[in-house]
């Protein structure tokens, strides 16, 4: 894998996918219905396909499986990927790095959630997403990402809980800004009954007029932004954007 972030290997909920949607409830599977919404009001229908990018355990594909036929995932984490495939097993999951994919063909949908561009930190990256985003889309595909409002970081958790039989954890996360490279440090320390466990991560924050700028770089117009007021998603933005079959 080419390095990009270091959220990888040090990251317990990455390290052990099962605990991830225990500690980020997807009960409901609010995000994917929000999808279905956008969708919808910006289709006038439910796409036929779809192409979700750094789908991590594959939560929301699940849903959104069950309305659109040809769905698939992709990360480039293989633990999330085998962990997937493994849970979802109907689902078609790829291994692959968001920022240089190129599966050959093109989608009525694509979507990223849970933040995965935060992962992405570098401009260029971010712009070889999009780029990714442009070479699976064709004229009219619409565009749904995820990202954290700059200006609602406040909003972000601060406790996790994990409560299965074998595990008992709490989390505290911390957030710190630095805010000449646009990255959210989060440091999050888990309190097991066996010891501390400490987690780095680092989150790329895009405003909305420079998210904006990447998206029309690559033939995406911007058509709206949604949010959804719920527990772990009250700091997101949903930005949906339509391919115009140029860039
Ligand atoms: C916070 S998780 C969100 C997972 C899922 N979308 C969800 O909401 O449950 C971010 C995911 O993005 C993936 N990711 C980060 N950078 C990536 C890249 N360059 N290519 C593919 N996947 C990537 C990570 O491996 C991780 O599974």
């Amino acid at each position: 894998m080419d390095r990009q972030t270091d959220t990888g290997a040090s990251n317990l909920l990455y390290r052990h996918p099962e605990l991830y949607e225990v500690a980020y409830d997807g009960a409901g599977h609010a995000v994917a219905r929000l999808a279905e919404t956008i969708l919808h009001d910006q289709l006038g229908h439910q796409p036929a396909s779809l192409l979700d990018l750094g789908c991590g355990t594959g939560r929301d594909l699940e849903y959104l499986a069950t309305l659109i036929p040809d769905v698939v995932g992709v990360d480039h984490q293989r633990a999330m990927l085998d962990y997937a495939r493994h849970r979802r097993p109907r689902i078609d999951f790829r291994l692959g790095d968001m920022r240089t994919l190129r599966l050959e063909r093109t989608f009525e949908a694509i979507t990223t959630f849970g933040y995965a561009l935060a992962d992405i930190h570098a401009n260029r990256d971010i712009d070889r997403v999009m780029a990714t985003c442009a070479a699976h889309s064709r004229p009219g595909t619409v565009l749904i990402v995820e990202v954290i409002d700059p200006l609602r970081t406040g909003e972000l958790p601060r406790t996790l809980t994990i409560d299965i039989p074998d595990l008992r954890a709490d989390a505290i996360t911390e957030y710190r800004h630095h805010h000449a490279q646009q990255l959210l440090e989060q440091h999050r320390t888990w309190r097991r009954a066996q010891g501390l466990v400490h987690d780095l991560a680092h989150l790329r924050l895009l405003h909305p007029k420079e998210l904006e700028y990447y998206l029309d770089n690559h033939g995406f117009d911007v058509l709206c932004a949604y949010q959804l007021p719920e527990k772990h998603t009250a700091a997101s933005a949903f930005v949906a954007a339509r391919h115009r079959g140029d860039g």
